[in-house]
């Protein structure tokens, strides 16, 4: 995908405010330039993945809410081609491309279409769910659904299991602006995907977009508001990989707080 064709993708955005998750050509274009709108996102992934990689426990199933074509899950299955997946988004046309992009994993990867938002009719297979993730989909629910959502993960995940959160955070433009400007632009030169958004773009986009990112501080709260222990792995500027973790059947037993 050339970078014309990802600027246009980002100033449709800036008219729309709004993504288009039903829509088939705004989904297949967000599909293809995923990596070029975000240019931490590569590396953000690639840490997830390792992550992954690490602490996965044979015959355990991975939650994945929010995922939408299917890019984290081919990544996923290239380095674990034996784990179990389901996979939740609410829009049948991304649920559609991820079957396609994940047809050899069929067996491995169950695909459901639900809204967050009535996140407590969610009914998953039953399994030993160690580890949920989402990638870049929280920010699109209110904040009262996003603590009703870390609640039934909390709820849902095995003992001792992880959520394993990317998403973008909210900034604090009335104080900060020039810096994160200054930031934006260090993380395009050192990025291999340029969007070829300016710093400007960036900052006005970011204001803009009819969506619901938390802060850092916010999201730590309301995970530990949930029962989890709660950290930031890593940040770039807007987007944070964020670990919650549940406690083990041993601290419970003993009350420890982990
Ligand atoms: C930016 S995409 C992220 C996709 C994927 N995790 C990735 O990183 O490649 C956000 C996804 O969240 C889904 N989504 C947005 N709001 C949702 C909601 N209320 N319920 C379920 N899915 C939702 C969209 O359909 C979309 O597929």
């Amino acid at each position: 995908m050339n970078s014309s064709l990802s600027i246009q993708l980002w100033k449709g955005h800036q008219c729309a405010m709004k993504d288009e998750w039903e829509n088939p050509d705004f989904a297949i274009q967000w599909d293809q330039t995923a990596l070029q709108i975000n240019p931490t996102r590569a590396e953000e992934l690639d840490l997830l993945v390792r992550l992954l990689e690490e602490m996965y426990q044979e015959g355990a199933t991975i939650l994945d809410l929010g995922i939408s074509s299917g890019l984290v899950e081919a990544l996923l299955f290239a380095r674990l081609p034996h784990a179990w997946v389901v996979g939740v988004d609410s829009s049948s046309v991304m649920l559609g491309l991820a079957a396609q992009r994940l047809a050899a994993f069929e067996k491995r990867c169950t695909l459901l279409a639900h809204d967050f938002t009535d996140i407590e009719s969610l009914v998953v297979p039953k399994r030993r769910y160690q580890i949920v993730i989402s990638v870049q989909s929280l920010h699109h629910v209110p904040h009262h659904k996003k603590q009703a959502i870390f609640q039934f993960v909390a709820d849902l995940l095995a003992p001792a299991g992880l959520f394993l959160l990317i998403d973008r955070i909210a900034l604090d433009g009335t104080h900060f602006a020039d810096m994160y400007r200054a930031m934006w632009k260090r993380l395009e030169e050192g990025s291999e995907s340029e969007s070829g958004t300016s710093s400007d773009d960036f900052l006005l986009r970011l204001q803009d977009k009819e969506d619901y990112p938390a802060s850092l501080e916010e999201h730590l709260g309301w995970l530990r508001l949930a029962g989890l222990s709660a950290t930031c792995l890593h940040l770039h500027l807007h987007r944070a990989l964020i670990a919650g973790k549940k406690k083990s059947d041993e601290a419970v037993v003993s009350g420890e707080r982990l």
